[in-house]
């Protein structure tokens, strides 16, 4: 069967008068039906621009100038304004880092809900509010018929953000993608919304990309896993083969400096250097100038290939193990 999503060769590139910043540089990778992928790298590696990219919302100075974006076998970029305004919010949904990108602060939660729900299908008002109030039940919130009636300024931070994960889910798309949506919340909240998210989309088949800096985040529940550096996927596999044994010297790093993984009081191991700006990255291997393996062939771009059983950009990939052992 078809990946619910495959996303072949993306490229995304922001025009400004420094330069041409390639924020998502030949990106591809599939996520199928009920499944989550984690998309994880540094702030400014592009994984915003990605989701963006596949919801159409890629807007000045930035376009999407190549790749294919596959939802169910059709491509997204193909399709005509209108068209994709209909999938956008039914067939696709994104999560956003600030909720208030999905709410209106001036009308009440069960106004938007009821609205989000007729946009796409043709039911009631009733039948509409009582798919809402569901809803707020599947996302774990308690008196729902109290909370329909108030507005998003009555609500917790994180109580807005489990309100805007439920309007994602009231067409019950085929894909959602949830942006960083609980870095703003206490580590208990985030993976409890983790959690429960996974839980729905393998009950609906909902395919799920869940975007986090944090290696960590995604260890327990995602399925598989994307590493972002500078606009490109470096490497990309199954999430307990990849942190057990990451083969790419990014994602080695990244895993290497997680702070549970540092013995307390010495100094973190973090990747030495800091992260580059898209505009003055080092021609071939993006990452080569912070790399202890780099060497004369690396100044090319290496191709993506399949290395232990996942897609890698690499030259020279790791044999050993992360230190602290295996993930
Ligand atoms: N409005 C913009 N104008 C110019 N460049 C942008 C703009 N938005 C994003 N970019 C470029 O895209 C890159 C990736 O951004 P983003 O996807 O938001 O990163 P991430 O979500 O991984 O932190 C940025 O580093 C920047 O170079
Ligand atoms: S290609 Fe070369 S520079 Fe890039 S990560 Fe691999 S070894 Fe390091
Ligand atoms: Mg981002």
């Amino acid at each position: 069967m078809a990946a619910t999503l495959q996303v072949e060769n993306l490229q995304t590139h922001f025009f400004s008068r420094g330069g041409i910043a390639r924020a998502v540089d030949d990106v591809s990778f599939a996520v199928q039906r009920g499944e989550v992928m984690g998309l994880v790298g540094e702030s400014g590696s592009g994984k915003s621009m990605t989701g963006y990219s596949i919801m159409g919302l890629i807007d000045e100075p930035g376009q999407v100038v190549g790749g294919r974006i596959l939802l169910n076998g059709r491509d997204l970029r193909l399709l005509p304004a209108e068209e994709m305004r209909t999938i956008r919010g039914n067939r696709i949904a994104m999560i956003f880092q600030d909720p208030m990108m999905t709410l209106n602060p001036v009308l009440r939660i069960d106004t938007q809900m009821i609205e989000a729900v007729r946009a796409h299908q043709d039911v009631g008002k009733h039948a509409a509010l009582a798919m809402a109030r569901d809803a707020l039940v599947r996302v774990g919130i308690a008196a729902p018929d109290e909370r329909l009636q108030a507005y998003p300024h009555q609500f917790s931070g994180g109580m807005r953000q489990r309100v805007a994960i439920a309007i994602a889910l009231l067409n019950k798309p085929d894909l959602i993608i949830c942006d960083e949506p609980t870095t703003a919340l206490d580590v208990t909240i985030q993976g409890q919304i983790l959690f429960e998210m996974q839980k729905l989309c393998r009950e609906s088949g909902t395919a799920l990309i869940w975007i986090t800096h944090d290696l960590s985040v995604v260890a327990g529940l995602a399925d598989t896993v994307s590493v972002m550096y500078a606009g490109r996927i470096v490497e990309s596999g199954d999430v307990a083969q990849v942190l057990m044994q990451p083969r790419h010297p990014y994602t080695h790093g990244l895993i290497a400096s997680a702070p549970s993984r540092n013995p307390p009081g010495q100094p973190l191991r973090q990747i030495p250097g800091s992260t580059p700006s898209l505009l003055t990255l080092p021609s071939g291997c993006s990452f080569r100038d912070r790399c202890a393996r780099a060497t004369g062939e690396c100044v090319e771009t290496p191709e993506t290939r399949i290395v232990d059983g996942r897609a890698l950009r690499c030259f020279h990939p790791m044999t050993e193990a992360p230190p602290g052992g295996a993930a």
